[in-house]
């Protein structure tokens, strides 16, 4: 299979035959998970360079490769690396491209993984450019949508909390609005609502959306994707004291409702503990999808699957 794209930067790149071939490649990947060892990618190396946290990206990037038989290469922190000494995203990505056959990256910047993504001699991953995009986030959210709910088209998508700094709420709409029928509803505080580079998207595929400020219309979805105020983007630490915990969900709320409900992770504290026990509660199960759904994407990028 051949997917559209080389290096993979914003969902905006992905055809509806794209994101269909990378899920049905993850599905295939889950029950290849199941039966034990690959040596699809035996001899291929990864670089997995993170210049900000991650604990759950990097860790199912590196367990994706290590599950297909391929070997990993990390760099972590930008305090530690070259680019900490002056060197250039360019620069960065000549130099892994020479010891992997092909690179993910996390870094701060919103925009650094274009830059990265132009200089890359081997197939590019953006694993998050700061405020700015997380597609393959956004790609393990449609795998769980998809497996939750039994189907992506005609759903109604709530999606909760900063969706201003949030860009894993960035890179799932955009990849929603690939499947007809879908309707989101954008709960927020004032201060963090959804951009216009997301709702100009929507709005070009004809789809329905409403900004709210409360998250009592989110019980009522299908899905209700739950976030953490982005802390690290706050300018005044006040402001975000504030917001923080503007919207929280607690398993009372959740009383006789039937949505779904998922959050990118970590949490801290939009969603209380006793909702982890009810059937609402996809979000671990959602983490867990990240190791087929990248295992997917590396062996199509890499030509092997
Ligand atoms: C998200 C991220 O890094 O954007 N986490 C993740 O990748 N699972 C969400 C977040 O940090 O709030």
């Amino acid at each position: 299979m051949m997917l559209s794209f080389r290096h993979l930067v914003s969902t905006s790149q992905l055809s509806r035959a794209d994101a269909d071939a990378i899920l049905l490649q993850a599905g295939e990947m889950e029950a290849l998970l199941k039966k034990g060892k690959s040596d699809l990618l035996g001899d291929k190396i990864l670089a997995s360079l993170f210049y900000e946290p991650s604990t759950r990206t990097r860790l199912s990037f590196e367990s994706a490769m290590h599950r297909l038989g391929g070997r990993v290469l990390s760099a972590e922190g930008l305090q530690f690396s070259s680019l900490y000494k002056g060197e250039t995203i360019e620069d960065t990505m000549m130099m892994a491209g020479q010891y992997a056959d092909i690179i993910v990256m996390r870094h701060p910047d919103k925009g650094s993984a274009a830059i990265a993504a132009s200089a890359s001699p081997v197939p590019f991953i953006n694993a998050g450019d700061g405020p700015g995009e997380h597609p393959t986030q956004a790609l393990l959210d449609l795998y769980t949508i998809q497996k939750e709910r039994g189907t992506l088209e005609g759903l109604h998508i709530a999606m909760a909390g900063d969706l201003l700094y949030g860009r894993t709420v960035h890179s799932l709409s955009v990849l929603l609005s690939l499947y007809p029928g879908v309707r989101f509803s954008f709960l927020s505080p004032k201060e963090l609502r959804i951009p216009e580079k997301v709702t100009s998207v929507l709005r070009a595929s004809g789809l329905a959306y409403e900004e709210l400020d409360t998250l009592a219309p989110g019980l009522d979805a299908d899905v209700l994707y739950m976030t953490r105020v982005q802390k690290e983007r706050f300018t005044d630490a006040a402001e975000y004291e504030r917001l923080k915990h503007a919207f929280i969900l607690t398993g009372d709320q959740l009383k006789g409702k039937t949505v779904t409900v998922l959050h990118p992770l970590p949490r801290v504290g939009e969603i209380t503990t006793d909702v982890d026990a009810l059937p609402n509660a996809a979000y671990f199960r959602q983490a867990g999808n990240g190791v087929p759904v990248r295992m997917a994407l590396l062996a199509l990028l890499l030509g092997k699957a």
